[in-house]
């Protein structure tokens, strides 16, 4: 069951047309993975998903519901949340702060989904009257998700999670990420870690040049020698 789809997907930036007729599929209680070159259109589609941008053509459906062309408020109202590649925190609020601001349209209790963000992310919790600011990179980026999963969405979108960290960190975050898959969040992510990002998905496309190049499973994609060859280094 298809919780998203992006379906014939034609966007871009002004004139310029950067994806020229994707799609992207995410199931039920999966994990997926976007991997490609730089500038082959990754971002943008997250961006056309979440409603940042207007797709030229093709349709986005959440959930059984054609979202295609709502603003990204309504969007996000709707249940897909979204951390973005960069500058995903507001760095001179405090840890809580900046989850609070995940849950600024709950107009219930989210005192409860505090806690459980702070049982996936306890480092958090220990430095939750800090400055995001002040927290490492790796920290930070468990407050940028942290702050995306207050709203409960029905799928998390994330760009490229463990961009410039160092090596044991990235395996932490993955960590962190399939703990909030096994509870039941859909996730779909954009990395540069390529190999890791295929280990841990159920299914992944591989994006060139504003088109779909290859797609499957994590473990088949891993096995492909043209794969292999031409976007994970050999
Ligand atoms: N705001 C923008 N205005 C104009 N062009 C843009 C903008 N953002 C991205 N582009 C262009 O769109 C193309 C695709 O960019 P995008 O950020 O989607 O690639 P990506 O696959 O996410 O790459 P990376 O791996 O470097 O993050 C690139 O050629 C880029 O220069
Ligand atoms: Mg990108």
């Amino acid at each position: 069951m298809a919780i998203l789809e992006a379906k014939k997907i034609r966007a871009g930036y002004g004139e310029m047309e950067i994806l020229h007729g994707v799609f992207v599929k995410v199931n039920e209680g999966e994990i997926v993975s976007i991997i490609g070159p730089n500038g082959a259109g990754k971002s943008t589609l997250l961006k056309t998903i979440l409603g940042l941008l207007k797709p030229l053509e093709g349709r986005v459906i959440l959930d059984a519901e054609d979202i295609t062309g709502l603003d990204p408020d309504r969007i996000v109202r709707k249940g897909i949340c979204y951390v973005p590649q960069t500058d995903n925190i507001f760095p001179s609020l405090t840890v809580e702060e900046n989850l609070e601001m995940g849950a600024f349209i709950r107009k219930d209790d989210y005192k409860n989904r505090m806690k459980e963000i702070y049982r996936i992310f306890p480092e958090l919790k220990e430095r939750r009257k800090g400055r995001a600011g002040k927290l490492s990179g790796g920290q930070r980026q468990m407050v940028a998700i942290g702050r995306a999963l207050m709203l409960e969405p029905k799928i998390l979108l994330l760009d490229e999670p463990s961009a410039s960290l160092a090596p044991k960190l990235v395996q932490l975050i993955f960590e962190k990420i399939v703990q909030i898959n096994r509870s039941g969040v859909p996730i779909l992510m954009v990395e540069q870690n390529t190999r890791e990002a295929l280990k841990l998905a159920h299914r992944a496309y591989v994006l060139a040049m504003g088109r779909n190049r290859f797609h499957d499973t994590g473990e088949a994609l891993l096995k492909n020698e043209e794969v292999g060859r031409l976007y994970l280094g050999g």
